[in-house]
């Protein structure tokens, strides 16, 4: 079968209409980007500035936000959006989708949504540690997709699949921001699954690794694979 190209992937990567709902100290909500702050956003993720190429656009999104717990009303911080840029994110599970997939993290489904929505994937195993993202999200999509998805509630850095367990897609997507803190994360994660799937890739590894390697004074990353997973 021939591959899909980023652009079918990005037209998939869209969430589910989730109802706005607050369920502790996690949110469901809907919000408009401006003109100027897209702009603002473009202009620094511009390449030739250090930027990435990601951009946005002026328009109506869906995130999930974590607040305080102690102060619903501090700044929070936004856990998953479906702007243009995190759609660019998200594109390389979706293409390699087949099978059965395995998503940590639901946050606000879009992943989930995007391997359910193509034919050559069997059914979507998501696996989230939070009961608050569950209750807000969960059930919007398992009533679409019923026995093709299953929603576990776990620790994704504890649980493991049954034995013998081969998955088309692994994508792991469990970390807010790149912090080099979380690199074994990485590297456990990688390591878990490296033999069970046929494709597998962890949000912001490669970023994550440059920093590490900034940490440690590395101008590149180790070449060989051992030296990789013993970094
Ligand atoms: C950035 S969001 C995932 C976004 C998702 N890729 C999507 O398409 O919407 C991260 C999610 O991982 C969850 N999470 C964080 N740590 C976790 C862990 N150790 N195990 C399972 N889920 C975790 C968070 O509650 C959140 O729902």
């Amino acid at each position: 079968m021939e591959e899909m190209t980023r652009d079918e992937a990005l037209k998939l990567l869209r969430p589910l209409p989730v109802p706005q709902r607050l369920v502790g100290c996690h949110e469901i909500q809907q919000f408009t980007v401006s003109e100027s702050a897209a702009k603002d956003f473009n202009r620094a993720e511009q390449p030739m500035f250090g930027g990435s190429g990601r951009y946005i656009e002026a328009g109506s999104y869906l995130r999930l936000v974590r607040h305080d717990p102690e102060d619903i009303g501090k700044p929070w911080l936004v856990v998953m959006s479906d702007t243009p840029a995190e759609r660019m994110d998200h594109v390389e599970p979706v293409i390699h989708g087949q099978g059965h997939c395995l998503v940590l993290g639901l946050g606000i489904g879009m992943v989930t949504r995007a391997l359910l929505e193509k034919p050559e994937v069997e059914r979507v195993t998501v696996v989230e540690r939070s009961d608050e993202v569950l209750d807000l999200v969960a059930a919007t999509y398992l009533e679409k997709y019923g026995d093709r998805l299953e929603i576990v509630q776990a620790d994704a850095l504890e649980w493991k699949p049954k034995p013998g367990t081969r998955f088309g897609v692994v994508w792991c997507d469990i970390w807010d921001t790149i912090d080099p803190d979380n690199w074994p994360e990485y590297v456990k994660l990688t390591r878990r699954y490296q033999n069970r799937s046929d494709w597998r890739g962890c949000w912001a590894k490669a970023e994550c690794w440059r920093e590490v390697g900034y940490m440690r004074g590395y101008a590149e990353p180790p070449r060989s694979l051992p030296a990789f997973f013993m970094w």
